[in-house]
């Protein structure tokens, strides 16, 4: 009873948004422009993200298998070992479009994300971690994968650099509790923090995108230059991406410098408070406040 007066809840808010978009006359807003909700389970390694990153086939090395659960639209995920199957032979999941909303499609996504067999990383994990935040949220964080601390709790950004990215996003009047939505191009750790390797973020765009197509943030933030090469299939560096307003799948993007980086480098806090301006320009007037040095 109280998850259905959640979901409810949830596709009120956003009904009333959209509304008080229109009354606005706000015509420019992606989501007006996005393609429905899909909700087709993963479709595995073949489906490389958009931009050229092809990867290998690791559908051959057993993929998840795609199950509805409880649980909550974040949340630890359970430690595990990946489940058996792929997810092409999974059934069609019920979805928006059976008036299903968003937080309920959310909590399924992070059910296959933490069982999920697709790369090599599944086997070193002790948590996925699917994402966090809220389910109709103004922006979207992609930050490159989890790293030790998140893989041992099963949340985004929860070690120093995450705390620092809360400071950032306080400072240009958000949070992850009211209005943004963090997730990871990788979803479980890679070993020694390095990069994910182009077969694994290929392996995990397709969570990705689902996750794009349920949140319709109104702009995306790229944490990185893991993130922001990935994303828009670029092999130039963060300090050439950053800077301007890409567009990420019909959604506006600003990439900027990963938390971690600034923290070891603050001048690049500079570069940063530019980009977070531009960000907030994009979601609409807020209270800005002075970007914190750690
Ligand atoms: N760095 C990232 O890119 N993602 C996390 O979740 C944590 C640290």
């Amino acid at each position: 009873m109280e998850k259905r007066l959640s979901e409810a809840f949830t596709e009120y808010r956003r009904l009333l948004r959209d509304f008080q978009d229109l009354l606005r006359g706000d015509f420019r807003r992606p989501r007006e422009e996005e393609p429905p909700i899909r909700i087709d389970p993963p479709s595995g390694a073949g489906a490389a993200l958009r931009g050229g990153r092809a990867g290998a086939a690791w559908a051959s090395a057993g993929g998840p298998l795609p199950r509805s659960g409880a649980g909550g639209v974040s949340g630890p995920a359970a430690p595990g070992k990946a489940a058996e199957g792929h997810p092409e032979a999974a059934p069609r999941k019920a979805g928006a479009a059976e008036g299903r909303g968003a937080a309920a499609l959310l909590a399924d996504l992070a059910e296959e994300v933490r069982v999920c067999g697709l790369c090599p990383l599944a086997a070193g994990r002790n948590r996925a971690v699917p994402g966090d935040g809220v389910p109709e949220p103004l922006i979207l964080v992609i930050g490159e994968g989890p790293g030790g601390e998140e893989d041992l709790q099963g949340l985004p950004f929860v070690g120093p650099a995450g705390r620092y990215l809360d400071k950032w996003l306080e400072a240009v009047g958000m949070s992850r509790k009211t209005d943004v939505f963090i997730t990871n191009v990788v979803k479980c750790r890679p070993p020694g923090n390095r990069d994910p390797q182009p077969q694994e973020t290929a392996a995990c765009a397709p969570f990705l995108e689902r996750q794009r197509d349920i949140l319709r943030p109104r702009a995306v933030l790229a944490l990185g230059r893991v993130a922001a090469q990935t994303l828009l299939g670029e092999s130039r560096g963060i300090g050439a991406l950053r800077g301007t307003v890409h567009r990420w799948k019909g959604l506006p993007l600003v990439a900027t410098y990963h938390p971690s980086a600034v923290l070891r480098d603050p001048s690049l806090r500079r570069s940063v408070w530019e980009d977070l301006k531009r960000l907030q320009e994009l979601v609409g007037p807020r209270d800005l406040r002075a970007l914190p040095k750690n």
